[in-house]
C-alpha cells in the first residue's frame, strides 16, 4: 500500500469516527472557548456586573471586595434575582489554601408558624407561600456583604458601593431577553402589590431603567453600614411597606438578622477536591452523594451524555434527593449526619441496587438509614483575582422577581424564600422537592436551599469556581460542569454550554433539555424505563464559572442561556 492510500485510510477511519460520537449523544456544537484573561475574572448575569467587579479587581481589590460591588451591581442590573431583599452562599478559598462560607440565607419571621400555609383542613393554600408579603423570609443579603467586608474586605465600602450607585443613576440598558422575561411575569405584579410599580410598564429591549430610588437606599447603607438596612430609616420603610402588605415582619426581625460563617463540605472526587456550600444548603452535601456514587463507575469510557452515563448520574442522583428530603435543613434547628451522609461505604450500598439493564423505581427508593450521631429565581457569579483567591457565590429572590412584591419607596424586590420550607411534609414546593420535618417552618429557621457555589482544587492548586440558578436542578447543573471539564476533557465554554439532564427522586422523571439530545438515545432510554420529560426543562440551569488553565490563564465560562458575561485582564 503506498503513502497516500494509508493517510487516505487513516482520514476515513478518523472522519467517520467523529460522526459517530458526534451524532452519538446529544446534539453538538463546535468546541468554543470562553474568554481569557491573564490575571482576574468575574463572571456574572451581567456585564455591568462583571465590569463593576473587574474594574474593583484592576484598582487592586481583592476577590472579596469584588465580590461586594459585583453582588450590588447584580442588584441593580438583574432585578431578576439580583437582590437586596433576598438572599445567598458564597463559598471562599484564599491564595493560601484557606477555605471557608459565609449563610447569608434568609430566615423565617419571629412570627412564622409551622402551618401558617396551610388551611384549617391542613391542605396547603395555593400561592400564600409563592406571591405577595407573606411569602416573604427575613433578607440577608446586606447582612453578608457587610460581614465579607469586616472579615476580608481591603477597600472602604463606600468605594465598592459608588461604582454601583453610579450605575443605578445612569440606567441600565433592557436586553431582548430581560424584555421576554418581564413581559411573561409581568401579569403577577398586580396580583402581589397593591399600588403599580416601576416594572408595569411594557419596557422594551435598548430602553433604559434609571433605578433612582434604589440608589437611595444604597446611599443610606454606605452612609450607615449595615444598619442603613436592617435599623433606622430604611427598616422603618420596610417592615411598614411588608405589613401594610399583609406580611409578618418586624423590626425586631431585621434587627436580630446575621450572616453565618459556615464550614464548606468537602470530599475528593479522583484527584479533585471539591469545596462546596454546607446546610442550610443541600447544595455540597447532595453534590458529595452523587459524585461519590458515580466515582466507582467510568463514565469518561461511557462517553459524554451517552446512555450509561446518564443512567448512573440519574441513579445517583435519586438517591441523593431522597436523601436530601429526608435529612437536610436548618443545621442550627436539625443534627444532619453529614459525614455519614458522604461516606462511601453508606453511598456503595446506595448504589448496591442499581442495575444496567432496568431503570429503578423512585417508589422503592427512601431515604437511606444513617444513624444519627447526638452530637425559580437565582443567579451565581464567580470571581478569581490577580492574587489568587476565588470565591463563588449564588444568590436569589427565590422565584423570578421573588414574591413579586416591590417595595417602590426603597426600589427593591422582595423575596419568596418562605417557599423553599416544606409547608406539610411530603407534599412538593414550586420545584417539585418533597420535605419532611427536618425543613419544617420555625421563627428564625433557615429554609434549606439548593444552591451550590462551588470551588475545585486540583493537586492542592486553584482548578475552578462554579456554581448557577435553576431551583432544584441547581445542583446537577453544578455536577454535569464539573464533569465535563474533569471526565470529558472540555473547555470552561463548552461546560457550561452543554446540554444538561437533572433527576430528583420525585417526581420519577428523567429532565432533559429540548432540542439536545439524540432521539435514539431518549428510545433507549425510555425503553429501559425511565420517564423523559422535555416540556418542563427548557432550562436547567445557567452556570457560570472560572476554570484555570494550564498555563495560569482564566478561562471563563458565561452560559449561553442568559446575558451572562465574563470581564476581566
Ligand atoms: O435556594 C434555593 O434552592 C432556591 N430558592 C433557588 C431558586 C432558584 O434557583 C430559582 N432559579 N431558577
Amino acid at each position: 500500500m503506498n503513502l497516500t492510500k494509508i493517510v487516505y485510510i487513516i482520514l476515513i477511519v478518523l472522519i467517520s469516527l467523529s460522526c459517530k460520537e458526534s451524532g452519538k449523544h446529544t446534539i453538538t456544537k463546535p468546541s468554543k472557548r470562553g474568554v481569557i484573561t491573564s490575571h482576574a475574572m468575574v463572571v456574572s448575569a451581567r456585564k455591568e456586573a462583571s465590569k463593576i467587579g473587574s474594574d474593583i479587581l484592576a484598582k487592586g481589590g481583592n476577590a472579596f471586595d469584588a465580590m461586594i460591588a459585583t453582588e450590588m451591581a447584580l442588584a441593580v442590573a438583574y432585578p431578576f434575582a439580583g437582590n437586596l431583599g433576598g438572599g445567598g452562599f458564597m463559598v471562599y478559598r484564599t491564595n493560601d489554601g484557606g477555605i471557608g462560607a459565609i449563610d447569608y440565607r434568609e430566615k423565617a419571621p419571629l412570627a412564622a408558624t409551622k402551618d401558617m400555609y396551610l388551611d384549617s383542613v391542613g391542605n396547603i393554600i395555593p400561592e400564600k407561600s409563592t406571591l405577595g408579603a407573606l411569602a416573604v423570609g427575613v433578607p440577608g443579603t446586606v447582612a453578608g456583604i457587610f460581614a465579607v467586608h469586616e472579615k476580608f474586605g481591603t477597600f472602604p465600602m463606600d468605594s465598592l458601593l459608588k461604582p454601583v450607585i453610579a450605575l443605578a443613576r445612569k440606567g441600565v440598558v433592557v436586553t431582548q431577553k430581560q424584555e421576554t422575561r418581564l413581559r411573561k411575569y409581568q401579569p403577577l405584579f398586580p396580583r402581589a402589590n397593591k399600588d403599580s410599580i416601576p416594572f408595569d410598564k411594557s419596557w422594551k429591549a435598548n430602553d433604559t431603567i434609571k433605578y433612582l430610588a434604589l440608589a437611595k437606599t444604597l446611599e443610606e447603607i454606605m452612609t450607615h453600614g449595615k444598619d442603613g438596612f436592617y435599623k433606622g430609616k430604611t427598616a422603618d420603610v420596610l417592615v411598614n411597606f411588608i405589613q401594610d402588605n399583609g406580611g409578618i415582619i418586624t423590626k425586631e426581625d431585621l434587627e436580630k438578622y446575621e450572616a453565618k460563617w459556615r464550614t464548606p463540605v468537602t470530599f475528593t472526587y479522583d484527584d479533585l477536591k471539591i469545596i462546596s456550600m454546607s446546610p442550610p444548603a443541600s447544595g455540597g452535601v447532595c453534590l458529595a452523594q452523587i459524585m461519590k456514587m458515580i466515582e466507582p463507575f467510568d463514565i469518561h469510557e461511557f462517553g459524554h451524555n451517552a446512555k450509561k452515563t446518564i443512567q448512573v448520574i440519574t441513579e445517583a442522583e435519586r438517591r441523593a434527593y431522597a436523601d436530601r428530603s429526608y435529612y437536610l435543613g436548618d443545621p442550627d434547628f436539625v443534627d444532619i449526619p453529614i459525614s455519614k451522609l458522604i461516606d462511601s461505604m453508606y453511598l456503595n450500598e446506595r448504589m448496591a441496587n442499581f442495575s444496567f439493564k432496568r431503570a429503578t423505581k423512585s417508589s422503592t427508593i427512601t431515604h437511606g438509614n444513617v444513624e444519627i450521631v447526638e452530637s425559580s429565581e437565582t443567579t451565581h457569579y464567580s470571581i478569581v483575582d490577580q492574587y489568587g483567591n476565588a470565591i463563588s457565590a449564588t444568590t436569589t429572590l427565590n422565584g423570578a422577581y421573588g414574591s413579586k412584591l416591590y417595595c417602590s419607596e426603597l426600589g427593591f424586590f422582595l423575596n419568596n424564600e418562605m417557599d423553599d420550607f416544606s409547608s406539610k411534609p411530603g407534599l412538593p414546593n414550586m420545584f417539585g422537592l418533597i420535605g419532611a420535618e427536618a425543613n419544617s417552618i420555625a421563627p428564625e429557621k433557615r429554609m434549606l436551599s439548593s444552591m451550590t457555589p462551588t470551588i475545585v482544587e486540583k493537586n492542592g492548586e486553584l482548578y475552578l469556581s462554579v456554581g448557577t440558578p435553576g431551583g432544584s436542578t441547581i445542583i446537577t447543573s453544578v455536577l454535569q460542569t464539573i464533569l465535563n471539564i474533569h471526565e470529558f476533557k472540555m473547555t470552561m465554554q463548552d461546560a457550561v454550554d452543554a446540554p444538561r439532564f437533572h433527576h430528583q427522586w420525585l417526581p420519577d422523571e428523567l429532565m432533559m433539555e429540548p432540542n439536545s439530545f439524540d432521539k435514539q438515545l431518549k428510545t433507549d432510554l425510555e425503553n429501559l424505563g425511565y420517564l423523559i420529560n422535555e416540556e418542563d426543562a427548557p432550562v436547567l440551569g445557567k452556570v457560570d464559572g472560572i476554570l484555570v488553565l494550564k498555563d495560569k490563564k482564566l478561562e471563563g465560562g458565561a452560559d449561553r442561556r442568559g446575558d451572562d458575561t465574563a470581564v476581566g485582564f
